[in-house]
């Protein structure tokens, strides 16, 4: 029997299978639930800045203008829990249950949270996942000073715990590999490549503004798959992929490209939590065929640096595959 475990922000995982923050995750009930079902690990349901923000400086409204993040918490948060609540699920996580307990917080600043992932810590959780996303809309910011803002998210929680600490960030950087390096450079632990988030239409018939949420489907998975390929080789510190992983068949992908974990939501509400089943019996069924008794044994094993035609990562309009439609 090969052995499927694998280590994520200095975490031993039982499989490289993690519930991904939703509602999947978001009281104990749900969590023992994960457990049951196999999970590796859980990222608890995130605590939205918002949230902590208003009890904590007694705002009426946030003044972070950040739609995905509201957008999120009231689509399918029937849940309304502040920082108490938060840290008491952990406390109850941790006490009910003895897979790894990944703490999440959905943040727009370094303004207001950071003093909070020491209460985090306090709790127990094994780590904390930074879910960070900004909307470039201001003409006197450049992506220097957009990058600057994560990088001081990051080494604001650094100082205040001691806690492995992860970054949830989305696909739209310009140069993410530098981006990347320099998280390294302040202490990054994990970096989860890529959130995926609610989008904005249009109600034709009522000539309005409306905001459309979707489960991933298969092919959201390549774009994972390009930047944990390309990145894998040189980051020191660990890899999780999520967004469209549907089948265990994604996820050995994805460990061959260097990931270390994945992070998987959109399936287990379509299919259910028994789908971990299928998904680790899968990993496990293709190591043995292909002898491999750990995934130490494969994993990037198919990096852009060590995969004989690496070129597949780069080309993004590869002519002869295209011709091959046309
Ligand atoms: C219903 C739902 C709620 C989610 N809530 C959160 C959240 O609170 N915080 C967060 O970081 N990600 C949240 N996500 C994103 C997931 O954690 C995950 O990164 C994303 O859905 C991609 O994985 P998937 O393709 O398996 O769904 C949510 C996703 C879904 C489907």
């Amino acid at each position: 029997m090969p052995n499927i475990t694998t280590k994520y922000l200095g975490l031993t995982l039982k499989n490289p299978i993690i519930v991904a923050s939703s509602g999947l995750t978001r009281n104990i009930d749900r969590v023992i639930e994960c457990e049951k079902a196999g999970a590796g690990a859980v990222v608890l349901k995130s605590l939205f800045e918002e949230v902590l923000a208003k009890e904590d400086f007694g705002m009426k409204e946030s003044t972070v203008d950040h739609t995905e993040a509201y957008e999120y918490y009231h689509a399918h948060l029937e849940l309304l829990y502040g920082a108490r609540d938060y840290t008491d699920l952990i406390k109850e996580a941790k006490a009910q249950t003895s897979i790894p307990i990944i703490a999440s917080i959905n943040c727009v600043s370094d303004a207001w949270w950071p003093d909070f992932a020491k209460q985090i810590e306090g709790a127990g959780a094994d780590a904390l996942e930074l879910n960070v996303f900004t909307t470039a809309t201001d003409l006197t910011m450049d992506s220097a000073k957009l990058e600057k803002l994560y990088f001081s998210i990051l080494s604001n929680v650094k100082e205040k715990t001691t806690l492995p600490v992860a970054l949830k960030i989305s696909p739209y950087f310009s140069a993410l590999p530098h981006v990347a390096v320099e998280l390294g450079r302040r202490g990054l632990d994990g970096l989860v490549l890529f959130n995926r988030f609610t989008q904005p239409d249009i109600d034709i018939e009522n000539v309005k503004l409306k905001t459309t949420f979707a489960y991933s489907t298969e092919s959201d998975m390549h774009l994972p798959l390009r930047w944990t390929a390309l990145m894998s080789h040189y980051l020191a510190y660990d890899l999780c992929a999520t967004t469209g992983i549907k089948s265990a068949e994604d996820i050995i992908k994805l460990l061959l490209a260097g990931a270390s974990s994945v992070q998987i939501a959109s399936l287990f509400y379509e299919k259910g939590l028994d789908e971990i089943a299928t998904l680790t019996a899968g990993l496990d069924d293709w190591m043995a065929q292909h002898g491999f008794e750990s995934i130490a044994d494969f994993k990037g094993k198919l990096s852009f640096h060590k995969a004989s035609e690496s070129g597949h990562y780069l080309r993004a309009q590869f002519m002869e595959k295209i011709s091959e439609v046309e």
